[in-house]
This record gives C-alpha cells, structure tokens and sequence, in this order.
C-alpha cells in the first residue's frame, strides 16, 4: 500500500451533508505525502465527465494524485456513493449549490479543513447544462439564455473566485474550465446545424471568461485554461456522441497532469487517434482549438 492509500480512511457523513474525514491515524502519512500530491475539485461530478474524470483519476494508485474532492447540488446519491466507498475515502464528496452564497462559502470552508494547510491544487469547472432551439437563433428563450449563461459561465466564475485563495496556496495553481468547440467563432460556421445556440453562446463566453483570469492571474503562477473534451456519450452529449466518456475524460485527464505555465490562456482540443480530420465538425487532433 502507498502513503497516499494509508493516508485515505473511514468518512462520516455530518449534518452539513458534508463527509468529514477521520486523519487521525494517518496524520503522519499525510504530513509526508501532502507535500508531493496534488488535490483536485471537480464541479458537476454526480453524473457524466466530472464523475468519470474523478473515478479514472483515484482508478489507480498515483502518488502524484491526493484528495479528489467532487462537488455536487446532492452527494446522497447512488453514483457518488459507490465511489467514494470504493476509493476509501480519497474521493471525497462536497455538497455544493454554487447559485447559493451560503452552500459555496460552507464548501471552500470544508475543503479547507480537509486540506489542512496545503490548499487546492487542480480546479476542474465542468458543471454546466445545454438547451436546444426549436428553430433558428431567433426563437431562443430569453430564460434559455439566461439560464444556461448563468450555469455555464456566471457559476463557473463564482466557483473559480470562491477558490481562489486555496488555489493560491496551492502547488499547480491550474484551473481548467471545460468548455466546447461548439463555442469556437471560427469553427461555428461547421456547427451551424446544431441547434443549442444558448449553449453555444455560453461556451464563447466561458473561453472569455478563461482568457480574463489567465491574463489577471498569470503573474501568481496560476495556469487558466479552457478544453474541450470532445463530443461525448453522457447526458449532456446523448447516445450518439463521438466518444465514450472515459475517452473524453482519459484526454482532459492527460492534460491535467501535463499542465504548467505554458497551458496558461489556451483552448485546447483533445486527442484521439484516427479522429484528427475526421469528415464532419468534430476531429480530435490534441492542437490548440482555434477561439
Ligand atoms: N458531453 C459532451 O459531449 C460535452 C462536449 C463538450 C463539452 N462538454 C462539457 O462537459 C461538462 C460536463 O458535461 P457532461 O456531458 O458530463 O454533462 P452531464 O452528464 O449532463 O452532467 C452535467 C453535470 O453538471 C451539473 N450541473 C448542471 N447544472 C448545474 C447547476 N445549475 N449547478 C450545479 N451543477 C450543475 C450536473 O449536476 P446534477 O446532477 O445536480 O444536475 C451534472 O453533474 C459541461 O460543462 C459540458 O458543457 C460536454
């Protein structure tokens, strides 16, 4: 067993709806590993790429991989569960509703206990939802708009600011924000049949919002990015998506752990060999997608 695996016990549930780890026994294989291993959060991980980013990342022993704390509106579910029993505690779960001031500022605060000094090293913003048009872009609904602008983009700001002062006391200091091609200006014209145009809007300004806390925060070290994941099986992707999500979350994954400095104000495109010019919109080439 490693030190990453003594270190990772028994969680209770508190009334919170927070788990609380139990580090007594461990305290001390903790002290020598935190130093070492990067803790993640990955938002919107009950179901689909969060959840399966935070199953491939605790899958295998890794001591370059610590605590994977996995937000969630419920943690009560069936899903989340199975994981963190199965991961004996390194995934941890955190009850967040991040439209709720009082659930985000409750969150920071647990995660902040669990890590003890050491903050957060990798933020993953993934939670988002999609709506389709019925029609062109002139019949969206203002509520589809707004709605999916808030989730997508006003929500992943106000996770990204809540965190920051862990992320700052982290090692890495990366915050990926899982975004789309669809968002791409350039390529929207290969998506013009694709009638999610809130959705579409969202991601345009998600890779806005990435670029403006790349450019404000890069002289503290942090690496701010936008990727998309491809166009996947979950969902939020249907049952005729390109890829299984495993593929999607395998590459992000990849990059994650590749991610320095130079990451720093990308959009980035996954990797998937025979898809690099695939007919059609989506190819999966591992470049830099085009804004
Ligand atoms: N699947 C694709 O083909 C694809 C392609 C490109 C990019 N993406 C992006 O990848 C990310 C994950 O998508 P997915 O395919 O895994 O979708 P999914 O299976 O539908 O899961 C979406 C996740 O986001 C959470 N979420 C939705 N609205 C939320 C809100 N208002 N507050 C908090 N959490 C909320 C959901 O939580 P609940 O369970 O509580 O609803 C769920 O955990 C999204 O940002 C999506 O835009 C996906």
């Amino acid at each position: 067993m490693s030190d990453a695996y003594n270190y990772l016990n028994t969680y209770t549930k508190n009334t919170s709806h927070h788990y609380a780890i139990n580090t007594t026994a461990h305290q001390s294989d903790f002290k020598r590993t935190k130093n070492t291993m990067a803790t993640y959060l990955i938002t919107g991980a009950s179901r689909g790429l969060g959840l399966s980013l935070a199953t491939i990342l605790t899958s295998k022993p890794d001591l370059k991989v610590g605590l994977v704390f996995i937000t969630s509106r419920n943690t009560s579910t069936p899903k989340i569960t199975e994981l963190v029993e199965k991961t004996s505690g390194r995934v941890v779960p955190v009850q967040l509703d991040p439209s709720d001031p009082q659930s985000l500022k409750a969150a920071v605060e647990f995660v902040e206990s669990q890590v003890q000094g050491s903050g957060l090293d990798v933020l993953v913003n993934n939670a988002g939802v999609q709506r389709f048009t019925n029609g062109k872009v002139g019949d969206m609904s203002s509520t589809d708009l707004t709605e999916v602008l808030y989730t997508n983009v006003t929500l992943a700001h106000l996770v990204t600011s809540a965190f920051l002062p862990l992320l700052r006391q982290g090692k890495r200091k990366i915050i990926a924000n899982i975004s789309s091609t669809v968002g791409s200006i350039a390529l929207a014209p290969g998506f013009a049949r694709y009638p999610a145009h809130s959705y579409k809007i969202s991601k345009t300004a998600t890779n806005m919002l990435t670029m403006q806390y790349a450019l404000d925060y890069k002289d503290e070290g942090f690496s701010v990015f936008a990727i998309s994941p491809g166009w996947l099986r979950t969902d939020l992707g249907g049952p005729n998506a390109d890829l299984s999500v495993e593929t999607g979350a395998k590459e992000v994954l990849r990059y994650l752990k590749e991610a320095g400095p130079d990451f720093n104000g990308r959009f980035l495109n996954i990797l998937v060999p025979g898809w690099e010019n695939a007919p059609g919109p989506n190819q999966y080439d591992g470049k830099d997608a085009p804004w």
